[in-house]
């Protein structure tokens, strides 16, 4: 298992190129599955995220293959959203011409130009400026319909080959994706939407067994108690492309990342409208051909980066941003005091002023999303005064709230909200990663602190980040990875036994009256008190 040694201090300054959306990528390559012929995606991220769930489409009969060690950056394609095919998407304002196919046209054929999964993660190239290999994919056998607990235990986006597998096979048997660390994640809202097509569902040892002989139409409501589901809606729209007749959800989610799944569909011969909003139309077509697309850019790792050199008082341009899909998230950061400029696909973030305490809802899109909640802690955790982050979406997800704490912050939970009063400055420590975004919040409350940090467990991080590591260093941070064991540890996190004595009083045993003081303070009793 790696760690994260973090010399933090650095100020950050340089270009980095965001990649392209996990959340976008998972569903869209789930989705593979209900369509014929070749599919080419481009833009990919490099995750861990990403190859079990080749793992689960190799499984369920999709042959997957990467393509051989692409041309360098200069001439990649951005990760623009592209233009909706049919029906009124999501309008991004971003010109695309160069990243479709029409519908209906399939991608060209070179076999040599691709190598068979499975193939590791970062095993292309582990530089930030060569552009990922596009992922070609095919059904060749539609027999199998089990996603096994085994991968999809490890990522709960396995989820979202239910939709697709009931749709195009008329049955399916997937894992429920089981517990996670952020708070509770039913699944009873894809399941309410795919029964209302007709499916016949039902839970049995862990496992969702779904049968429908063709599904048919119908209005949905996928409305739930925190807002709209982002992967519910996924199964749901994807299940309703083919099925008969018309198909209409309210409370859909409006997340750019279910609109660039639609607008996958729609390029397969799709025709679904309402994209972004929480009205979709959906008439079911008898197929869907594969096609080439685009996977629009990553807008949770591009807010990590922003926060990142607002956090070290640096100086950065990020590329390949989609700017219309960060409102939120570049309000609040302005509200903050953090400067971004913003030209096309490209951001420069930096800190000209003392920044200032926040309050800080996460919503649904579009709304401020849940997913940075922890950065933007690790944020507020320095900027003097108190600021308020309330999760609305997760309510329980503070873990990394403890951990912040571990490096001097100073953070009091209240039900769905965090309590922040601003330190000046936060100290290196050895922090444990417990999620995706709790680790990334970890990594950025490193790079600001004072001295080295270790981080543990950043297979959390790998998950759902591209290289992050080596995009900081390229932009100066000090991160290494290392093994996780005592030898790695860096010298500076051990406490010598000279450290425990008390400054001013020249080496007196630890008993002395003002130890007890500070004792009485924290309530700890000395042993000889009990
Ligand atoms: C997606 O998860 C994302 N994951 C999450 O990102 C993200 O945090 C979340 O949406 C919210 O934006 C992917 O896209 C792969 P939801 P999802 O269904 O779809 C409740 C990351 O860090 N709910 O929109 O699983 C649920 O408990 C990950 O990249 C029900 O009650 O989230 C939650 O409170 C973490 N019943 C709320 O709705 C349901 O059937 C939103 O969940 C489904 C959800």
């Amino acid at each position: 298992m790696d760690m994260f040694v973090v010399h933090g201090g650095r100020r950050l300054r340089g270009r980095v190129r965001v990649s392209g959306a996990k959340n976008a990528a998972l569903p869209i390559l789930a989705a593979v599955l209900a369509s014929d012929g070749p599919t080419v995606l481009q833009g990919v991220p490099d995750l861990v995220d990403v190859t079990t769930l080749c793992q689960l489409l190799t499984a369920l009969g999709v042959e997957v293959s990467r393509e051989r060690c692409p041309s360098n950056s200069a001439d990649q394609p951005e990760n623009a959203p592209a233009e909706p095919v049919n029906g009124p998407g999501l309008d991004t304002g971003l010109d695309t011409a160069d990243a479709c196919v029409p519908a209906g046209e399939s991608p060209t054929e070179d076999q040599d130009q691709y190598v068979p999964f499975p193939f590791g993660v970062g095993e292309a190239d582990d530089s930030v400026h060569t552009r990922v290999p596009a992922l070609k994919l095919e059904v060749i056998n539609s027999g199998p319909c089990l996603a096994d607990y085994e991968l999809v235990r490890r990522m709960r986006a396995g989820i979202c080959v239910l939709g697709p597998l009931l749709a195009r096979r008329g049955r399916a048997c997937v894992s429920l994706p089981g517990g996670c660390n952020i708070g509770d994640r039913p699944v009873d809202l894809h399941l309410k939407g795919l029964a209302a097509l007709g499916a016949e569902l039902r839970v049995e040892r862990g496992y969702i067994f779904a049968c429908a002989r063709r599904l048919r139409g119908a209005k949905i409501y996928l409305g739930g108690p925190f807002g709209s589901t982002v992967t519910g809606t996924c199964n749901v729209m994807t299940a309703a492309a083919l099925a008969r007749g018309v198909t209409t959800i309210e409370a859909a989610a409006c997340e750019p990342e279910v609109g660039d799944l639609g607008n996958y569909l729609n390029r397969m011969g799709a025709k679904i409208s309402g994209l972004g909003t929480p009205f979709l139309h959906i008439e079911g077509v008898e197929s869907l051909a594969g096609c080439e697309h685009t996977i629009i850019p990553d807008r949770i790792e591009a807010a990590t980066l922003m926060i990142a050199a607002a956090m070290t008082r640096g100086d950065v341009v990020l590329e390949n941003i989609a700017v219309d899909h960060m409102t939120a998230v570049i309000e609040k950061l302005r509200e903050i005091g953090v400067a971004i400029e913003t030209v096309g696909h490209a951001a420069r973030v930096t800190v000209r002023r003392d920044l200032l305490p926040a309050d800080c809802i996460m919503l649904p899109y579009p709304g401020l999303p849940t997913d940075v909640q922890a950065q933007l802690m690790s944020l507020l955790t320095t900027v003097s005064g108190i600021s308020i982050i309330t999760d609305k979406v997760f309510p329980d997800r503070f873990m990394h709230a403890a951990e912040l704490a571990r490096m001097g912050a100073s953070i009091r939970r209240e039900g769905p909200s965090a309590i922040i009063s601003g330190v000046p400055d936060l100290s290196g420590a050895s922090v444990m990663a417990s999620d995706l975004r709790a680790s990334a919040a970890l990594v950025l409350a490193a790079l600001a602190a004072q001295g080295d940090s270790v981080i543990h467990r950043i297979y959390h991080l790998d998950r759902g980040y591209d290289r992050l590591e080596h995009k900081l260093n390229d932009l100066g941070a000090g991160i290494v990875r290392a093994q996780d064991v005592p030898l790695n540890m860096p010298a500076s996190l051990s406490i010598n036994p000279a450290e425990m004595l008390p400054a001013d009083d020249g080496g007196h045993e630890l008993r002395g009256p003002k130890w007890l003081r500070s004792r009485e303070n924290l309530k700890i009793h000395a042993p000889e008190e009990a």
